[in-house]
């Protein structure tokens, strides 16, 4: 049997469907089983479980042998606790593989705000009981869909620094293919081309049918605006991630499963395909 956490989000249901049409036993588990029930086609197993809440994680994994695990979301403190939560339930259970979504920007040095809770997670996954094959994401192509294109003048704290988008369902389609065949890697899931911010604004004059263009600001005007705008901690994790992109921490690319290019996406999200949370 074929766990999936998260499967009331994107990743994670997309995850689970393509698992059940490769007739895998696959059982979809959440902390909300409404949520649940929106995404998950009926006939699949649903599980309720909250990162939070080690005994639901045991009933949970009880009669499981393998795991997709999608990270938590939130502040850094609460990922890591959840985080550990979920690799001890498995070092309890029968489980004997991982797949963990995971970032590219884990690094010592990095800025990031959410790179130390990835980076304890890895550690935990690396000396956990069970083998883990470690899904290092870039940028989701939807983050900066729904963050970053909301307005046709871009002002971001990114000079020219370059990144390498993935869409979601690619990082979907890879932990798919992850589960089904690898045992102890770790892989970069990155867009296979580079963009710097200027060539995000044409492909997405280009693809969204609207002139975009790009401006480069200074990280405090950006860090301003994101805290008159959104809650902690997304001022800080944002203005974060732009320096870390800055210093070309978002850059790499990679092919191997990356199926669709940043443009595509971006039309496809015309015809409302990827712009939904799930
Ligand atoms: N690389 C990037 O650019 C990037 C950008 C954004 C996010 N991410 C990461 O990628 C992950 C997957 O992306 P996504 O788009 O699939 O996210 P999503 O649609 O928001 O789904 C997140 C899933 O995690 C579940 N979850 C959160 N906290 C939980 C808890 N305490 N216990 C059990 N389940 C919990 C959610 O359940 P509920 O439905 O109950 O909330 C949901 O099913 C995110 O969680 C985030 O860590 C990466």
């Amino acid at each position: 049997m074929i766990l999936v956490t998260g499967a009331s989000g994107y990743v994670g249901s997309r995850a689970v469907r393509q698992l059940a049409e490769r007739g895998a036993a696959v059982t979809a588990v959440g902390r909300d089983e409404a949520r649940l029930r929106k995404v998950i086609p009926e006939g699949i197993p649903l599980v309720i479980a909250d990162y939070d809440d080690p005994a639901s994680l045991d009933r949970a994994f009880a009669h499981a042998r393998k795991l997709i695990f999608v990270a938590s979301d939130g502040f850094a403190e609460d990922m890591i606790r959840q985080h550990a939560h979920v690799i001890d339930a498995a070092n309890r259970s029968p489980i004997a593989q991982t797949v963990f979504t995971s970032i590219v920007d884990v690094e010592d040095g990095s800025p990031f705000y959410f790179a130390p809770v990835y980076r304890d997670a890895e550690r935990r996954l690396k000396s956990a009981r069970f083998s883990s094959v470690i899904l290092r994401c870039g940028l989701y192509s939807d983050f900066i869909l729904q963050h970053w294109l909301r307005e046709t003048v871009i002002s971001l704290p990114l000079a020219d620094a370059r990144i390498a988008p993935i869409s979601r369902d690619d990082v979907a389609a890879a932990a798919v293919h992850a589960v089904l065949g690898a045992t102890d890697e770790t892989w970069q899931l990155t867009g296979a081309a580079s963009y710097s911010m200027a060539e995000v604004a044409s492909a997405a004059t280009r693809a969204l049918g609207k002139p975009h263009s790009y401006q480069a600001c200074a990280p405090e005007v950006y860090f301003e605006r994101l805290a008159a705008g959104v809650d902690d901690p997304w001022p800080e994790a944002f203005s974060t991630l732009c320096a870390s992109i800055r210093e070309g921490r978002y850059a790499a690319t990679s092919s191997h499963f990356s199926q669709e290019d940043f443009e595509s996406f971006l039309k496809r999200s015309t015809q409302g395909q990827s712009l939904s949370r799930v």
